[in-house]
């Protein structure tokens, strides 16, 4: 049988590493898939540019409009990233009738809602396990291997430049700046590199999982999100004290009054294995009622490591190409007529553990102002440590561990705390999540 033909979308690191790992492993991929996978035509924005890949044999051009016109094109990969000329693109290469594999998550956080109603209607399939977590066949877990479960929650370490940052900052005391310009220079890092930091790319990884995890439609636009850039050394540090590490996490929850969506930095517990998950490597732990917790681990982002994600859809997009569109894996995993839109809960009726490091004048009654505070919103406390001020009559440094609370009461709690004449500045409060239940 013919071999399909691909085109692609991009020609930047993953791109190149797609067109890399399709030829070094052609004759196995074409084992497995039943038929051969060959690039036929590629698109990148500028030809000139030295590529890090062989691309001899594949028609090149600058009109990406051109490969999803093509007639002879039977899937598109796109990998150009951003949401404005990539969807123009999917949608187009949807309407053609080829059948679309993407590592965009950008692109399916925002609109996958209407590119799956699109791609139903058309009898085509958007396959897009590269979008979330790199290599890690997270999707594929989630959507197929945990089928029988009712997923109660997850939590990720879904962005790999951040994590990066945080444990060169942790182990070697870098700068945050020296850092992010490395994982630029690796290729790990977003176009625009607040994505990382921020959170952005870590909430749209997040909303497909939690899309898939729970049978509900991409809610990106719900998702609380908060970057790294506030994390201290001294938080690090006194973290550490306490047993815990500090990760950027995405939470997703099911809870009875709806759905969690959070991304943040995070306390864990360091005996957690996902608490030892460093550098570029991401990890996703999921809780199924009747599997228990599970945990996915693998290079999350970088040339070939995405382009094995890619090549996986290239793979299962093969396979499906003379099934009924009707019995193929639905996008979200659940029929799409069986999706529930849950609420999704605004951040102050989410419920945390939390960690809070204020400066406090050191006299006597200053701590009991403190729990009187924390005591009348319902927070129990769970650990207290106070650092001797390096000079007498300067504050001292005290950090607070608390129990589980809604954050409503927390807000409240800090705003009083900042309000006492003994406190000064403001309290900095990361969110604590021990991923037991
Ligand atoms: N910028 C992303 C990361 C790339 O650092 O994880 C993979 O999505």
């Amino acid at each position: 049988m013919n071999p399909v033909k691909v085109g692609l979308l991009g020609l930047g690191t993953v791109g190149c590493g797609t067109v890399s790992v399709l030829a070094r492993n052609g004759d196995e991929i074409a084992r497995r898939a039943g038929r051969g996978i060959t690039i036929t035509r590629a698109a990148a924005r500028d030809l000139s540019r030295p590529r890090g890949c062989d691309t001899g044999g594949i028609a090149l051009t600058d009109d990406a409009m051109a490969v999803v016109d093509d007639p002879q094109v039977e899937v598109v990969v796109e990998l150009i990233g951003g949401d404005t000329l990539a969807r123009e693109l999917v949608l187009r290469a949807i309407d053609n009738g080829k059948h679309v594999v993407t590592a965009n998550k950008a692109l399916i956080a925002k609109h996958g809602n209407e590119l799956f109603a699109r791609a139903r209607e058309k009898g085509v399939m958007v396959a897009f396990e590269a979008a979330v977590a790199g290599g890690i066949p997270v999707i594929k877990a989630l959507r197929e291997g945990l089928a029988g479960n009712r997923i109660e929650w997850l939590a990720g370490i879904i962005n790999g430049t951040g994590n990066f940052i945080l444990t060169e900052m942790r182990d070697k005391g870098r700068d945050f700046a020296d850092v992010l310009a490395e994982a630029q220079q690796l290729g790990y890092a977003e176009a625009d590199p607040t994505f990382d930091v921020e959170g952005i790319d870590a909430a749209h990884k997040l909303t497909i999982l939690a899309a898939i995890a729970f049978g509900i439609p991409l809610r990106f636009e719900h998702v609380y999100t908060e970057g790294i850039s506030r994390i201290t050394r001294e938080d690090v540090a006194y973290a550490g004290e306490l047993g815990y590490r500090i990760k950027h996490l995405g939470v997703a929850r099911l809870t009875p009054a709806g759905v969690e969506l959070r991304v943040h930095p995070t306390l864990i517990p360091e005996r957690r294995l996902i608490a030892n998950v460093d550098g570029v490597m991401n990890a996703v732990l999921i809780k199924g009622d009747a599997v228990g917790p599970t945990l996915y681990y693998g290079a999350g982002a970088g040339a070939e490591a995405t382009a094995s994600a890619v090549v996986a859809d290239l793979v299962d997009v093969v396979r499906a190409l003379t099934s009924d569109p009707e019995n193929r894996v639905p996008h979200l995993a659940f029929q799409h007529d069986a999706l529930a839109d849950l609420p999704i809960l605004p951040i102050e009726e989410t419920r945390s553990a939390c960690y809070l490091r204020l400066r406090a004048e050191d006299r006597p009654g200053v701590l009991a102002e403190i729990t009187r505070i924390l005591g009348e919103q319902e927070i129990s406390i769970e650990a207290v440590i106070q650092k001797e001020p390096p000079d007498s009559g300067t504050p001292a440094t005290v950090i607070l561990l608390t129990q589980r609370v809604v954050e409503r009461a927390m807000n409240t709690a800090i705003a009083r705390i900042e309000a006492l004449p003994s406190i000064s500045g403001s309290v900095t409060r990361i969110r604590v999540e021990t991923l037991k239940d």
